[in-house]
């Protein structure tokens, strides 16, 4: 592995030696670059030294650029030019010679250049995904398992240790009622007073199996238990069995989680994330330490009995009545919330796997929530103040019309389902294209897994593409668009890169061949490639995805405008290929390890 460092880091440091030179009674000026039409670079920030000296803005620009030009008297290798420009701007063109430089450091490194950013040895748990048992999956869960899943990339990218957690909601009373209505629906003696089940086996995409027998379950259920106070209180008792360890009843309850986790471990797959059943720590992993922890929050002091509940207030967070609303530790009923386990939880993160830092992608609803679980945490010394903790919360996923996303029964709406739907777009525009005689000849395997990746990084990228806090749409038919800010128009770009290069001849080398200058196009290319590490580090700093995601859209954006104006096989010269192949394969690569980070497939032929 071998760091580049980027031409803007190495610019601002030659250009505050500059300043420093030309203004030496204007300390602490931070020059500001940014890219800019007129030049590589433009330098901002002079304006700020003009008002504190008094003198004008564009004087000071001069004095910087005559520093810049007396340095350089045989040529600087990083900036070729300088101009005053505007109000007090300077503007720097560099070299093609460390543009190219860079493309060709960049291109030999296995990590593109791209420096670890992490404090070394730091490790961040990461909770998402969070899928209920004997419940289908929804949109909801969509997004927080593709959402978190690309940040537990981007995060180990960035060189520390993620420990990722799916934090199964496989616990609570409901169990006391599925178990019990499952026993009670085998038994032949009480067939009269098994409910209606719903009949949803007719309607399409139903198919009935999986999760979707136990989903069947739930619902009938669910009705039993509202209509039939006998049988509510019979499932009552089955949850204190359950509580108390009875082996018929955890047996049924472990076939239950092992039925779902099974149709989890499949969407798991056929959505390319790297959740694996290690990383399935269910609510009730942390069942067995929860009498105690309420009794340690008691003994602090941190909660308290109101109502019979064990409670943790807080003066800040108050109801619409302006009375306090509590955090509830422990039911009146005695049984334990979804509170305890999420408190449990962080005291086992950070004192059994070492966490410096705690993230949770949840949806912004239950911001409330995380806040009084930290703070009930800080206050019980198991979250200690160097121990960061937040929760990244994000917006719902709405119909096509931006309506609240549910069937035409009026239910939500199945993750399996959508994601069928967009493979389904996809298959048929994989359809089009087999049609066309110059396409890849492909086996209906291929071809089926093809629609696959394409279909799923469809929707995995408009979710990611999408700023966190956001709402968004989903419109299978638009995500798997060829043209437009899509996951297909990055794999599309990908794809041809490889096109191009296939047809390369076999000696052609993709090296730095500064003497030939470069198209403006390339220009903007090359110095978008040098921008990588600073994408990632964006998106990492702030647990943003759409971050990468934008970055990468532009870069296949500048790829095509580079490819319109100067063609690579057919170059007028061999020193121009050799220049344009360089920048193709830098960004091939740059554009795969772009989508891997965000859990996209990157195909060679589409
Ligand atoms: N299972 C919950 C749901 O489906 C989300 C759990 C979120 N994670 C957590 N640690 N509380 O809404």
């Amino acid at each position: 592995m071998t760091s580049v460092s980027p031409l803007a880091a190495s610019v601002r440091v030659r250009l505050q030696q500059a300043i420093d030179a030309a203004l030496p009674d204007a300390p602490g000026c931070d020059p500001q670059l940014r890219r800019s039409e007129r030049a590589d670079f433009q330098v901002d920030g002079l304006l700020g030294a003009a008002r504190t000296l008094g003198t004008a803005p564009r004087v000071l620009a001069q004095r910087v650029v005559d520093v810049l030009a007396a340095d350089a008297p045989t040529g600087d290798p990083l900036i070729a030019g300088w101009e005053v420009s505007g109000p007090g701007f300077v503007n720097l063109t560099l070299t093609d010679a460390a543009l190219l430089g860079q493309a060709e450091a960049r291109l030999a490194d296995d990590r593109l250049g791209v420096a670890p950013w992490a404090a070394p040895g730091t490790t961040t748990v990461l909770d998402y995904s969070q899928p209920n048992v004997a419940k289908e999956m929804h949109a909801g869960h969509l997004r927080s398992t593709v959402i978190g899943d690309a940040l537990a990339r981007i995060l180990a990218f960035g060189g520390e240790r993620v420990v990722r957690r799916n934090h199964l909601g496989d616990w609570g009373t409901q169990f006391g009622m599925l178990i019990q209505f499952q026993d009670e629906q085998v038994e032949p003696d009480v067939p009269d007073e098994v409910p209606d089940v719903p009949d949803t086996e007719g309607e399409p995409g139903r198919q009935p199996g999986g999760l979707g027998s136990l989903t069947l379950l739930y619902r009938a259920a669910r009705a039993r238990f509202e209509a039939d106070p006998a049988f509510a209180e019979r499932s009552r008792r089955r949850v204190v069995a359950l509580q108390a360890g009875d082996p018929a009843t955890v047996a049924a309850w472990q076939r239950m989680v092992a039925e779902s986790k099974q149709h989890f471990e499949a969407v798991y797959r056929q959505l390319d994330v790297l959740l694996t059943d290690q990383d399935a720590v269910g609510e009730s992993h942390y069942n067995p330490v929860l009498p105690q922890l309420c009794e340690e929050l008691e003994a602090a002091g941190v909660a308290v009995r109101s109502n019979g509940a064990l409670c943790v207030f807080f003066e800040d967070v108050l109801g619409p009545d302006g009375e306090p609303v509590p955090l509830i530790v422990r039911k009146r009923d005695g049984g334990y919330g979804y509170a305890a386990t999420d408190l449990a939880a962080v005291r086992e993160r950070v004192s059994v796997l070492g966490a410096d830092r705690l993230l949770y992608v949840v949806d912004h609803r239950q911001a409330l929530h995380f806040r009084m679980v930290f703070e009930t945490a800080r206050r019980a010394g198991w979250l200690p103040a160097h121990v960061h903790a937040e929760h990244l919360p994000f917006g719902t996923v709405t119909g096509p019309d931006g309506r609240p996303f549910k069937t035409r029964a009026g239910e939500t709406v199945r993750l399996v389902d959508l994601l069928e739907q967009a493979v389904a777009s996809a298959g048929e525009a994989v359809a089009v294209r087999e049609a066309d005689p110059r396409g890849a000849a492909r086996s209906p395997g291929q071809r089926s897994e093809l629609a696959r990746q394409l279909g799923i990084a469809a929707v995995k990228y408009a979710d990611l593409s999408t700023s966190r806090a956001r709402d968004y749409a989903f419109d299978a038919a638009r995500m798997v668009s060829m043209t437009g800010d899509t996951g297909v128009y990055l794999q599309y770009a990908h794809a041809r890169i490889h096109s191009i290069l296939r047809k390369a001849p076999a000696d052609a080398v993709a090296r730095a061949n500064p003497d030939v200058v470069l198209l403006p196009s390339e220009r903007v290319l090359a110095l978008l490639l040098d921008e990588f590490g600073a994408a990632l580090t964006a998106a990492a700093g702030s647990c943003e995805p759409h971050r990468l995601c934008d970055y990468l859209h532009r870069l296949a954006v500048a790829f095509s405008a580079f490819y319109e104006h100067g063609p690579v096989l057919s170059a007028p010269d061999r020193a121009t290929r050799e220049n344009r192949l360089l920048l193709c394969r830098l960004t091939a690569r740059t554009l795969a390890q772009g989508l891997e980070l965000l859990g996209l497939a990157a195909p060679e032929r589409l």
